[in-house]
């Protein structure tokens, strides 16, 4: 990711910490996040691309021994660290990655990342840097654009954004910019450019970074009496894979 690809996100603290509260995110995601990530007690975490720190802040609570942020955006730093210092929670944040991350973790998390990389070797280069914080048989949970996402611009407004293809005839082709506007109940109006890669395009960059068994699981709406039946149809086309592989 180039430093202007970075700035895109300084201004969206506010933006991310309330996304964690959009309904696809809170009773899909973060719940299929977790389901697959297990007990994080007495485990080590880096949190990849951390932004506000959403997912630092929830691993740290929940018990794991060591976690770090790390980010480019300066501004999403700055806001993680204000909420960890808030809630007296011990996570470093930083803004790049040492010999003294490497081999460091048992674990990397990062939620919407891969779909910053504009071209392949970049897509190679975030992947390599995703897997070396990994001790040999850590487990990298990756959350990129789904490879079937419904290129329709339409499908994700219920939910509060809205993807638009800036190839609407060919959606689906590697490195396809795509324009993700972000409006819940009109709290916000604000847009970002990500990058469409397949399955093909990231299994491949996985593995050359030294991936093993690199497994694809659809989001689940996990139980709850009380989520918005609206988010069936986020299930049918979710606009986000989870990839897990482990490090050899
Ligand atoms: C869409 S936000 C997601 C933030 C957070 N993971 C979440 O789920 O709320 C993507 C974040 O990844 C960061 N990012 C993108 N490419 C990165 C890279 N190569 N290294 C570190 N951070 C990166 C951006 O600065 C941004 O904060």
């Amino acid at each position: 990711m180039t430093p202007h690809n970075a700035a895109q996100f300084e201004a969206l603290a506010d933006l991310y910490e309330d996304l964690s509260n959009w309904p696809f995110r809170r009773y899909i995601e973060t719940p299929s996040i977790l389901a697959h990530l297990g007990d994080p007690t007495g485990t080590d975490v880096l949190d990849f691309g951390c932004g506000a720190g959403t997912y630092a802040h929830l691993f740290k609570r929940a018990g794991a021994r060591r976690v770090v942020g790390y980010d480019l955006a300066d501004g999403m730093l700055a806001s993680a660290r204000r909420r960890a210092a808030a809630e007296a929670l011990d996570i470093e944040f930083v803004s790049r990655l040492g010999p003294e991350h490497a081999g460091a973790f048992d674990t990397v998390l990062a939620v919407y990342v891969l779909p910053y990389a504009q071209t392949p070797p970049e897509l190679e280069r975030m992947c390599f840097q995703m897997l070396a914080p990994l001790r040999p048989g850590g487990r990298l949970i990756a959350l990129p654009i789904h490879p079937d996402y419904a290129p329709d611009p339409a499908y994700y407004e219920p939910f509060g954004f809205r993807m638009t293809p800036q190839d609407a005839h060919e959606p689906h082709r590697d490195g396809v910019a795509i324009r993700l506007d972000l409006f819940y109940q009109q709290r916000h109006d604000a847009s970002v450019r990500a990058w469409y890669w397949s399955r093909n395009a990231l299994e491949s960059a996985l593995r050359l970074a030294g991936a093993a068994s690199v497994r694809w699981h659809p989001p689940q709406l996990q139980p709850a009496a009380e989520a918005p039946p609206e988010l069936a149809a986020y299930i049918r086309r979710p606009h986000a894979a989870i990839v897990e592989c482990r490090r050899d």
